[in-house]
This record gives C-alpha cells, structure tokens and sequence, in this order.
C-alpha cells in the first residue's frame, strides 16, 4: 500500500461531515486503489529507450510485463532486465500498426497471463519532413508515404492496441489504465507535420477512451514528455539537439525514469483520467 494514500485515509478519518465520511468510505476499501504489484501491463515499443525504462521501472513495483516491439533481439534484453528484478515478463513480435498482429498479441498476452490491466501506448517513429521545401526555385513536397508511415505507427497503433486491450479487459473484467505517450510536439512543431498530427491526435483520443471507458472501470491518461535522453533524441543533429536544450528552462534533457514515474502515477493514480501529464523542463514549442 503507497504510504501516502494510507496517510491520506487516516487523514480523512478524523473529518465528521457526510462528504468526508463517503470519501473515507471509498478510501478504506484500499483495494479499490490499483496497486502495481502483479498486475499485468502491455507496454509497446517495449525494447528500447522510454518502453523499456517504464518497464523496468513498473517491474521494480511488482508489474507482470508483456513487451510488444519489431525488434527481437531488443525484445529479449528489455525482459530479461524486467526478468531480474523477480517479476514474469514476455516478449511478443508484433507491428502496432497491423490490425490482424495486433489482434494476435492481445489474444496470447491474455491466454499467457490470464489477465490484462493496463496498457502503454509508447511505440512511435520519427520522419521529420518541411510540408514543402523551396530549392533553387524547385519546390519539393513531403511525400504521402512519410506521413502515413508516421500516422500508421504513432496513431493508428494506439487506436488498435487500445481497442484490442480495452474489449479483452473487459471481457476478462479486468479494470485498470491505458496511458498514451503524446509529445511536446502535439502543439506543432516545424518539421513534424506528421508527428506533431499523430501526437494531437493521441492527445484528444485520451479524452475520448477516458470518457467512452470509464464505464468499464478503465482510465486513460496521457504524458507528453518534452526532449528525453534516448535513442531517438541520439540520432538528432548534434546542433539540433543543442540548439534545443539551450532553449529547455531546466537547461537539461529529461531522463527516461522520470517518464516511467509519471507512467506509475496514472496507473496508482484512481481519479486521474482523460488529461494529459506534461513533463517537458517548461519548454513551449
Ligand atoms: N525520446 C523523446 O524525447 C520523446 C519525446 C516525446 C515523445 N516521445 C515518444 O515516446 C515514445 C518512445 O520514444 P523513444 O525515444 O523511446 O523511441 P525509440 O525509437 O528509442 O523506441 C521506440 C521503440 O518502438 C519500437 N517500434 C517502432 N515502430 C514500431 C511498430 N510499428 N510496432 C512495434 N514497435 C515499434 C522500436 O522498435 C523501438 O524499440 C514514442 O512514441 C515517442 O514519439 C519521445
């Protein structure tokens, strides 16, 4: 039990109107608060930099991990790391933008674990790309393949994965939480027609699941972190990339455990839903 809620329902013991002694009601049945500890979340893109972070981070809570990726290989470390810290964890090869995978994944993970209470919709791509680029009187367009690769993964993944994961929880009455990695960059960013359209997108689709689901007793929050320390972030132009840490008020990236922090407090957090965590340093794009 997290010590704070324990001292939070002492807390309110002590108040005697009829408001507080509902709410202490609910407090008392401690149950009713989602505890980590053996339950069963799907993380996508769970190989590498911010899926495996959460997923070493909610195993250290006692989370059972199912981690979807494209990468095997990538796959096999993230589980063993989870492995190590004395909770079940399974890999599953599955592309979050292909309806029948997708499908498929969500079947096995619940026939391996027999349940399902959370989901993390992190898997994402980057192809950065100006709308038009005028060269020596040339105009150049983004091509239609590099926006739908982005939207298909970044967008479409989350729509998929969440419709599979929400009917299954369901089916099983599993309640739980959905958490969506949206970005900074869902304000738009330049360069980013496609990635700043998926992040927007999965941002207001948070409200949408938080209201629709809440009847089934599942919650959907969102984070939107701003520039953190992974492989994606790595492979940006060094002046980019110092070009934007200057313009970060914390003058610094984030760190991937401080997204898995903000991924724990949606899952323990029972009154949060349908808003978006923003942890981003206070930059504004
Ligand atoms: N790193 C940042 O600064 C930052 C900032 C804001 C938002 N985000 C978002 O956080 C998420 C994770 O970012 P990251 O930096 O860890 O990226 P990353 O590239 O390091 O890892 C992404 C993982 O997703 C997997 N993946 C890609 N396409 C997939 C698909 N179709 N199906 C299944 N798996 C797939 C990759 O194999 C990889 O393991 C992304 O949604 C990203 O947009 C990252």
């Amino acid at each position: 039990m997290n010590p704070r809620r324990e001292s939070v329902a002492t807390d309110r013991g002590s108040g005697t109107s009829a408001a507080t002694g509902e709410a202490n009601k609910q407090y008392k049945q401690g149950d009713s608060l989602m505890q980590l500890k053996d339950k069963v979340i799907i993380i996508t893109g769970g190989g590498q930099g911010l899926g495996r972070a959460m997923a070493e981070y909610l195993s250290c809570r006692g989370a059972k991990l199912a981690l979807v990726d494209l990468n095997p290989e990538k796959l096999d470390q993230a589980v063993s790391a989870c492995q190590a810290n004395g909770v079940e964890a399974r890999a599953y090869v599955c592309n979050v933008a292909d309806e029948a995978q997708v499908e498929g994944m969500v079947q096995q993970v619940a026939a391996d674990f027999g349940a399902i209470h959370g989901l993390i919709n992190n898997a994402g791509i980057l192809r950065d790309g100006m709308l038009l680029k005028v060269r020596d009187g040339v105009i150049e367009k983004l091509p239609l393949a590099q926006w739908q690769a982005v939207l298909d993964v970044n967008l479409t993944g989350p729509f998929l994965c969440t419709r599979e994961v929400a009917a299954k929880m369901i089916e099983l009455k599993c309640a739980g939480a959905i958490v969506n990695i949206s970005s900074v960059s869902r304000a738009g960013n330049m360069g980013q027609s496609n990635y700043s359209a998926a992040k927007a997108g999965v941002a207001s689709l948070t409200v949408v699941w938080a209201k629709e689901l809440a009847r089934h007793g599942i919650r959907v929050g969102a984070i939107a972190p701003g520039f953190i320390g992974t492989e994606m972030v790595a492979s940006m132009k060094p002046e980019a990339l110092e070009r934007m840490t200057s313009a970060i008020p914390l003058r610094r990236l984030g760190q991937p455990e401080e997204i898995a922090q903000a991924a724990a407090f949606i899952f323990e957090s029972d009154y949060f839903t349908g808003r978006v965590l923003e942890l981003d340093g206070g930059i504004r794009l």
